[in-house]
């Protein structure tokens, strides 16, 4: 099946990606005790978003190089799969889960349509995966079809209002740059060209719905006050987000 233009794309930045900073930081990730939420490492304990998953079986969509589904399966999951389209996040997730014995299964796909059989998993879960490279209208049927009745929905993703205000170049800004109405695949062909799916609040509440999807938790979340910009990940400086929220949470059940 030929693939959408963007997985490409998408795929070679995270090539890139992988031999500047998440190779490097797998090992720390994996290694954490504690499990922390996106880009300010917002611990758990506080944010308080997991259901039980001792038991469950997971699939984690666009699951990078791995370390919260380890996180996940230390806690208790009994069964871990990552599913990614890019071979050297794969590669670092492979070696990590060697490493640390934890018995994960990677699968090297597009998660929009994956190979997995339906009705297969208790939980489906992504942390910047699939939540923001896929389109949303492919891979939130494929996360209802991957799950069983009453199965849970968990992502995570930047906010609306972060989209509103990142400029085609930098940071952030101050100001809306970006009109909401039409908002939903975002380009970036600048030197690290991106393709990024951001439906609107209101958008993804209708996209649930029409995959059979309960809203049950939905969480804008800010950078704690004591947060420094991120080594890595300089969209949002810290200063903005512990003004505004610049990320989101959902936590939804397919219907049984
Ligand atoms: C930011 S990582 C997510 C993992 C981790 N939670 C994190 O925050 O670093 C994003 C991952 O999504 C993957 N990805 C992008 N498009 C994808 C697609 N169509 N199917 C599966 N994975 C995809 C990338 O290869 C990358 O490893």
């Amino acid at each position: 099946m030929t693939e959408p233009d963007y997985v490409a794309v998408n795929r070679e930045g995270w090539t890139r990606a992988n031999k500047e900073y998440t190779d490097a930081r797998a090992r720390e990730a994996w290694a954490q005790n504690e499990i922390t939420w996106g880009k300010w490492s917002l611990p758990e304990s506080e944010v308080r978003a997991l259901p039980e998953v001792t038991g469950k079986e997971i699939v984690e969509l666009g699951c990078g190089t791995g370390y919260f589904g380890a996180w996940l399966k230390r806690l208790g999951a009994s069964r871990v799969v990552g599913v990614d389209v890019t071979p050297a996040q794969l590669e670092t997730a492979q070696r990590m889960n060697e490493e640390f014995g934890l018995g994960l299964e990677f699968l090297l796909e597009n998660a929009e349509r994956t190979s997995l059989p339906g009705s297969s998993f208790d939980i489906v879960f992504s942390e910047y995966g699939a939540s923001i490279w896929c389109d949303p209208k492919l891979w939130l049927a494929e996360a209802a079809r991957l799950l069983r009745p009453g199965g849970e929905l968990i992502f995570f993703r930047g906010s609306t209002l972060q989209m509103l205000c990142v400029p085609e170049e930098g940071p952030v800004v101050e100001r809306l740059v970006r009109p909401q109405r039409g908002l939903y695949r975002l380009e970036w062909f600048d030197n690290d060209p991106a393709v990024e799916f951001h439906p609107s609040t209101s958008e993804m509440f209708a996209l649930l719905r029409e995959n059979a999807f309960q809203l049950l938790d939905f969480r804008e979340l800010f950078a704690p006050e004591d947060a420094v910009d991120h080594e890595y990940y300089d969209t949002v400086p810290a200063d903005w987000a512990k003004r505004w929220p610049d990320e989101e949470l959902w936590h939804a059940r397919k219907r049984g």
